[in-house]
């Protein structure tokens, strides 16, 4: 990939380009806007959101989080929930607990609610089925998101009729020897696959992601992410910095910057203009700036946390997350102000994805 390339050409033609380009191809592109001027990052901004408005206009979504279990029976090496971390402070929300979250986001306007919590073998279909009802019974016109980890096709099947509509499963690195740097030998990259090729066929809307500067990372295996994203069509791709933990094995890695994620918020919004893209509390806790510059290069979904404050620093993925202020519920005002600041528009509707549109085949 040349500079020159660049030239005079549209953000369709690059498109195209992203949509046919081979791995080797698509790592060079990625290298050569990781090295690039900040003009030419300027340009690739600028295509991204030509790209967000042709298919969503200037709208931001928003989606309520709720994380509300912090205990998982997995060990992902970069998470500070995994399962041999001894320091973790680990607390479960009660229904009770969950839907009075739901309600403060619901009387905010937000009309999807995301469930996140570590792999919690606690909270059976039956529990979650019960739950899911029950949302959807006193929340008839929101749409239910849920973000707990690999599952069996039966069980994603009984969570989907009991009325979720959504599902996040971040695939972490499409690249096999990656996925072992970053995962103990029981998780495997084929498992997590099989989930959201299984999700997708029961009728989800799948969101899936990787992180960004995680341990070992090329610019070779961020071209297999790209492969694997224009495969499964994902409706949302959730990406952020890796941010070490200090109870991980990773802990001495470097504090990251927001560079990598924006460019690649950029190149993945070109790519698949119809995908739901979110700016990412790790972006954010990344760059004091980083919600504005995610929206600023391709993002169109926020997601305030609607977690009680009082487990918030509980549920610890990695050091520095933003608990308080910018990116919560409670800032709800701050938020609306800010996104029209930027020149856009929220939107409290459900905010379906347009990648159904884009896919004939589905
Ligand atoms: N830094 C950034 N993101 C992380 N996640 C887990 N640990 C970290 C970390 N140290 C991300 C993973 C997971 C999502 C819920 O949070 O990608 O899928």
């Amino acid at each position: 990939m040349r500079s020159d390339m660049l030239f005079g050409i549209t953000e369709e033609a690059f498109s195209s380009f992203l949509l046919q380009a081979n791995r080797r191809t698509l790592a060079e592109t990625i290298r050569f806007f990781f090295e690039a001027d900040d003009q030419t990052i300027e340009e690739l901004r600028a295509w991204a959101g030509k790209a967000r408005d042709k298919m969503y206009g200037k709208r931001v979504f928003f989606r309520a989080l709720i994380e509300f279990s912090s205990w998982c029976k997995n060990d992902c090496y970069y998470c500070g929930l995994q399962r041999s971390n001894q320091n973790a402070v680990r607390y479960r929300l009660s229904d009770d607990e969950i839907i009075s979250c739901c309600r403060t986001a619901y009387e905010r306007g937000i009309r999807t609610f995301v469930l996140q919590s570590g792999e919690d073998p606690s909270y059976s279909d039956f529990r979650l089925c019960r739950l899911i009802t029950e949302i959807k019974e006193q929340f008839p016109d929101s749409a239910v998101t849920l973000s707990v980890g690999e599952r069996s096709p039966d069980s994603y099947q009984r969570l989907f009729d009991a009325g979720a509509d959504r599902y996040l499963l971040r695939h972490e690195s499409a690249n096999e020897d990656h996925y072992r740097k970053l995962h103990p030998p029981t998780q495997r990259l084929c498992d997590r696959k099989r989930c959201l090729f299984h999700l997708k066929e029961i009728g989800y809307e799948v969101g899936t992601g990787f992180m960004v500067d995680s341990p070992d990372q090329t610019n070779e295996t961020l071209a297999d992410d790209f492969i694997f994203l224009r495969e499964l069509k994902p409706d949302m791709i959730g990406i952020g910095p890796f941010i070490p933990h200090h109870d991980t094995r990773f802990a001495g890695y470097e504090f990251p910057s927001a560079k990598h994620t924006l460019i690649l918020l950029s190149l993945i919004r070109v790519m698949l203009p119809g995908v739901l893209l979110p700016a990412t509390t790790a972006l954010a806790a990344a760059d004091d700036r980083g919600f504005e510059k995610g929206l600023m290069a391709g993002a169109n979904v926020l997601m305030p946390n609607a977690s009680p404050l009082k487990h918030r620093d509980a549920y610890a993925l990695y050091d520095h997350k933003p608990n308080e202020g910018k990116g919560t519920i409670e800032q709800w005002h701050q938020w609306v102000h800010w996104v029209e600041s930027l020149g856009l528009q929220p939107d409290f509707s459900r905010g379906d994805s347009k990648m159904k549109q884009m896919d004939g085949e589905r």
